[in-house]
């Protein structure tokens, strides 16, 4: 365990918050930087928050140097792929303009670690589906092309400097809640499928739109990679443990390498829901969506040591069910 200080941008969020969580549990000093956008003061447990942008140059060298920062785990961004399609200098300048900000001022103070949450969706349309670290970036949205600019600053800043090493974790198709029932997914316009379906299932909302059925899938609807947030979460654990370690910088896909249609999370969601039939509208194919992205996660496991706790579809879809229930019972969870 390390005494030092971790800073976690976007800790408020969906993924930052369960991974705040995990490093607060095993004695790690934390202190959180979100600007609430769509992040929950609920979601923040144990630990300081400050509400600020990653993008203010002089708050983020003030928090860098107060809390004696060495090591930063990035994850506020924006991550809509088709708001990235219709509002893209919005995820140019949050995304890639704020990274710029961080990176400098993480550059000036000497911060020797950093995990960054980067995306599947750098690598555009893969061959077959399936991603591997060493395949051909070619993001097909501005969301994807947004993050991978702050990867190469990021690889530049490190071949630059002989002091920051890096984690690039790309993540997959994130969903599910803390198993314990403490932290959630809660912002109510989220456009995830696992969190929209289940919203429909407990009436939040009226239907779920199945964005296309032409695909060149099994089933005609899009095929993607989820992983339970809890694993993910504890990947950046592994990831820090693997940098606190003097392991090289890196950069590594984070799913189970095996995907499901969105057909098949709709059946898993019913089942979950007691044999109810969901409210489903076939729609049109949505801006930005590739048919099919599945990860090729051997490299984490080998590199990192990280061994996934959840991987069950089953699973993933009972805790978000859990927490759907939870928000309904108490709607103070996402007020700030
Ligand atoms: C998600 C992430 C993105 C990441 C990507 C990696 C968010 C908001 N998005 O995007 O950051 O890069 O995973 O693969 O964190 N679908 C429906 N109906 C719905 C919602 C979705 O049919 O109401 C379908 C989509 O068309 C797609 C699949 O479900 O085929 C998954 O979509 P979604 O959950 O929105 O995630 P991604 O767009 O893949």
């Amino acid at each position: 365990m390390s005494r030092s200080s971790i800073l976690v941008t976007g800790g408020a969020g969906y993924i930052g918050s369960h991974t705040v969580r995990q490093l607060v549990e095993r004695g790690e000093r934390v202190v959180v930087l979100d600007n609430l956008s769509t992040g929950y003061r609920s979601a923040v447990l144990g630990t300081p928050l400050i509400v600020g942008d990653t993008g203010d140059r002089d708050l983020v060298a003030r928090v860098l140097q107060d809390h004696a920062i060495d090591t930063v785990l990035h994850f506020a961004a924006h991550t809509i792929v088709p708001e990235s399609v219709s509002d893209p200098l919005k995820y140019y300048r949050n995304n890639t303009c704020a990274t710029h900000n961080l990176l400098e001022r993480c550059d000036a103070a000497g911060v020797r670690r950093f995990v960054f949450s980067s995306t599947a969706a750098v690598y555009g349309i893969p061959a077959e589906g399936l991603a591997r670290e060493d395949s051909p970036t070619l993001p097909i949205n501005p969301y994807g092309a947004s993050k991978l600019m702050s990867e190469w600053m990021l690889r530049d800043l490190a071949a630059a400097s002989s002091k920051l090493r890096y984690v690039v974790l790309r993540y997959f198709n994130v969903a599910g809640s803390d198993p314990g029932g403490r932290i959630g997914h809660s912002a109510p316009t989220a456009t995830l499928l696992v969190k929209v379906a289940c919203q429909v299932a407990a009436g939040v909302r009226p239907s779920l739109s199945i964005f296309g059925t032409d695909y060149p899938t099994p089933d005609g609807t899009g095929v993607r990679d989820y992983i339970h947030v809890e694993d993910l979460a504890s990947a950046h654990l592994s990831a820090l443990d693997y940098l606190q370690q003097g392991g090289a910088s890196t950069t590594l896909n984070c799913g189970y390498g095996h995907g499901y249609s969105v057909r098949e999370v709709v059946k898993m969601v019913e089942r979950v829901n007691g044999g109810r039939a969901l409210p489903v509208a076939e729609s049109p194919r949505r801006a930005g969506d590739p048919p099919s992205l599945v990860a090729h996660a051997q490299r984490i496991r080998e590199v990192l040591g990280w061994v996934p706790r959840f991987d069950d579809l089953e699973t993933i879809v009972r805790s978000q069910m859990d927490w759907e229930h939870r928000l309904q019972r108490e709607p103070g969870l996402t007020r700030n």
